[in-house]
């Protein structure tokens, strides 16, 4: 499939092709990144939340509307407790030294993911979080937080069947509306950074027709010009959604 030229690392976005409203981030190679400096991994964690606030201003230069990052699965819980328990941490200290400014600047924090189990404490911040930020409207930043696709879709389901759902009125378009990111747009490209190619139960039903980007750079070095390369690849992509031209 033709590319477009990406000549340098600073490519620009292709005039005239859409800006993505939303993209999906599976922010993988923290550990890596630390271990390739000869740090522990928690470092690398720390980098990789700094590099959250880089991207999202980026983000909204570009004009994106949504970004949904993959803060922690469900299967994340496997990891060494130290390592979980520094994971919870970076994200309850991010709330608090980051949400007078995130809603200064008309960020909307949503969450998606389950918050049953989650220490009462965090569950507690993350929800006022989305509260206090329901009305802002310059982007959406939806953290997939103890999340997991599949779990998402049985959630959904329950819902469906507790609200007494009609066989004849689930569609597509219903199941969409009982997913933990109801309202929001598919995600229209899924970037992988960390030299994976899988989407690791990530936005599941959602990133049915996503374009997929995949790059080695470990996420902490996934800067504001390797975010705007990802865009013009997706750019340059033919997205047919099963028709032909
Ligand atoms: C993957 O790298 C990264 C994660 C599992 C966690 C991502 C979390 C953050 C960037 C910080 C917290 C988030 C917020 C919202 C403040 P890895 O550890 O799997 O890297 P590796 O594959 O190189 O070991």
């Amino acid at each position: 499939m033709p590319q477009p030229n990406i000549s340098d690392s600073y490519a620009e976005l292709i005039p005239g092709k859409p800006i993505p409203q939303h993209i999906g981030i599976i922010m993988d190679g923290n550990g890596r990144w630390a271990k390739s400096r000869g740090l522990p991994r928690a470092a690398g964690h720390r980098a990789g939340t700094k590099n959250i606030r880089r991207l999202l201003e980026e983000a909204v230069r570009i004009g994106v509307k949504v970004l949904t990052i993959y803060a922690f699965s469900t299967e994340n819980w496997g990891r060494p407790r130290a390592e979980v328990g520094h994971l919870m941490r970076l994200i309850s200290q991010s709330i608090r030294n980051e949400l007078d400014e995130l809603h200064a600047n008309g960020v909307q924090i949503r969450h998606s993911g389950r918050l049953a189990g989650v220490e009462p404490a965090l569950a507690k911040q993350i929800q006022s979080a989305i509260e206090r930020t329901k009305e802002n409207d310059t982007i959406v930043l939806n953290v997939a937080f103890n999340y997991g696709g599949r779990a998402e879709i049985v959630d959904a389901i329950k819902n469906l069947i507790q609200d007494g759902i009609a066989l004849d009125d689930v569609s597509e378009e219903l199941v969409s509306r009982y997913l933990y990111t109801a309202g929001l747009p598919d995600p229209d490209i899924i970037v992988r950074t960390g030299g994976e190619y899988r989407l690791s139960n990530f936005l599941t039903w959602q990133a049915a027709y996503a374009e997929y980007y995949a790059t080695p750079t470990y996420w902490p070095d996934f800067d504001e010009a390797a975010l705007r390369e990802a865009i013009a690849v997706f750019q340059g992509r033919d997205r047919r959604y099963g028709l032909v031209r």
